[in-house]
């Protein structure tokens, strides 16, 4: 924020910056001498938050000066400098009465008052601040995007909002402003998910952000592997957002080619699964992490396994991406099974939805045509060997190599998100997966997880 002090006497600027010096180190103070000068920094130096008049300038109308200001920049703290006869004497009453945010202060100065007059000036100031950022929106127009896509940047060329109420919104970022990593935090802290955005201004974030991450995962190199890592869950947050909100463009099938590429090579710059595990960025255990670990996961198992096909590594990678994408709440990705305590929770609704996920997001896998039979793969990613998964409850004799893959990486990563990454945690889950996933299609990549994960 900033200050104007106008007045004719450069010993009381003193007095004034040193105050400000002392107590209001986040206000820049500007001193003036005149009321020309206090109008000429006005048009050149934009917005002051908060304004000090000294009333015993020459040549200067105290008040009219005031209304000058008023009618310049808006109404906004002013506070009156003076002896009390003075005061009386050069302020019209009926200005002051009919302005709530002009305030006296009576010379002669005393530091004490003088620093609570301004800090009252200050919070008239920042109220003000905050109903001029609370506007009323349509809220049509306005499309919510999840707040960690905002760690991409720091500046966006639009204004970003934080919902009110359904149609009052509070700017929280302005366009084209440098804004700190911290104030996302903050926002994380106070439980914001989203921030809202134009509908158009929201279209261009996201392919702004397809582009940038593009052209990181191309530089990146070896040197920089928990990058790599770090931009691929980026990848899959705004690949989440772009299918839900504008569909699938071919803008987007090569991104999402490009990020399967990398779970490749993820894999070729780590000299082993534990590793990779490890030193995973896991800071949420959100959707796109887990997504990220799964794509992973299965690539190793994949490879492993010593299939060789491009494309069947592809359809795990796909599956990665797109398979929880649907739910109606993160948490609710831990839920594994069709009598999980949790879904006693939901509403009937919720719990149809959720036991719904896994074939919206096999229906949207549709539309990327260069994978073929992605979509059982996600259809089926809850289901069990022992016939207690969802939403068919099938049983390991029904269910393919290539679901079994899935599945398994799947629940090792839900294991991981509930316990924590450690290598221990990675022995107990191995050895838990035991008793469930040694039948049929399952025995055979859980051997390989064993082989790979397990300590002598
Ligand atoms: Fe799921």
């Amino acid at each position: 924020m900033k200050a104007l002090f106008i007045c004719g006497d450069n010993e009381e600027w003193k007095l004034i910056t040193n105050i400000f010096h002392a107590h209001f180190t986040n206000i820049d103070l500007l001193c003036v001498n005149t009321s020309q000068e206090a109008l000429d920094t006005f048009m050149f130096e934009g917005n002051f938050g908060l304004i000090l008049l000294e009333c015993s300038m020459k040549d200067t109308d105290p008040t009219l000066l005031a209304k000058e200001i008023y009618e310049t920049i808006g109404e906004r703290p002013l506070i009156f400098i003076g002896t009390a006869a003075m005061i009386k004497d050069r302020i019209k009453e009926e200005f002051f009465d009919s302005h709530d945010m002009v305030l006296i202060y009576n010379k002669p100065y005393k530091p004490l008052e003088l620093i609570n007059s301004i800090n009252e000036a200050i919070s008239l100031a920042k109220q003000l601040e905050y109903e001029e950022s609370v506007v009323e929106l349509d809220p049509s127009e306005f499309l919510p995007l999840k707040l960690r896509n905002f760690y991409l940047y720091d500046q966006v060329p639009f204004d970003v909002y934080i919902e009110l109420t359904k149609t009052k919104f509070l700017k929280a970022i302005s366009s084209h402003k440098k804004y700190p990593q911290s104030l996302i935090q903050d926002f994380q802290k106070r439980n914001i998910k989203y921030l809202y955005l134009e509908k158009n201004e929201h279209l261009k974030f996201l392919e702004n952000s397809v582009k940038k991450i593009s052209q990181s995962l191309y530089q990146t190199d070896k040197s920089d592997r928990k990058r790599r890592l770090q931009t691929l869950v980026a990848a899959v947050l705004v690949t989440h957002q772009y299918i839900k909100d504008v569909g699938v463009s071919d803008q987007l099938k090569e991104f999402v080619d490009l990020i399967i590429s990398n779970f490749g090579k993820i894999i070729e710059e780590h000299s082993s699964l534990e590793e990779i595990l490890l030193n995973f960025p896991m800071e949420h255990g959100d959707l796109a992490e887990q997504a990220v670990l799964k794509g992973i996961i299965c690539e190793f198992l994949v490879r492993s396994m010593g299939w060789r096909s491009d494309l069947t590594r592809s359809k795990t990678g796909l599956a990665s991406i797109l398979h929880d994408m649907f739910l109606e709440r993160e948490e609710w990705s831990t839920i594994t099974y069709k009598d999980h305590p949790h879904l006693d929770d939901l509403t009937e609704l919720q719990k149809k939805n959720f036991l719904d996920h896994p074939k919206k997001a096999a229906e949207s896998s549709q539309y990327f045509s260069q994978y073929t039979d992605v979509d059982f793969i996600i259809e089926e990613h809850h289901e069990q060997p022992d016939n207690t998964g969802f939403p068919r409850g099938i049983n390991s004799g029904k269910i393919t190599k290539v679901s079994a893959i899935f599945i398994i990486a799947n629940n090792f990563v839900i294991q991981i998100v509930i316990n924590g990454i450690t290598a221990s945690t990675i022995q107990n889950i191995i050895q838990g997966f035991n008793s469930l996933y040694t039948v049929g299609s399952f025995k055979e990549p859980y051997s390989h997880l064993v082989k790979e994960l397990k300590r002598k």
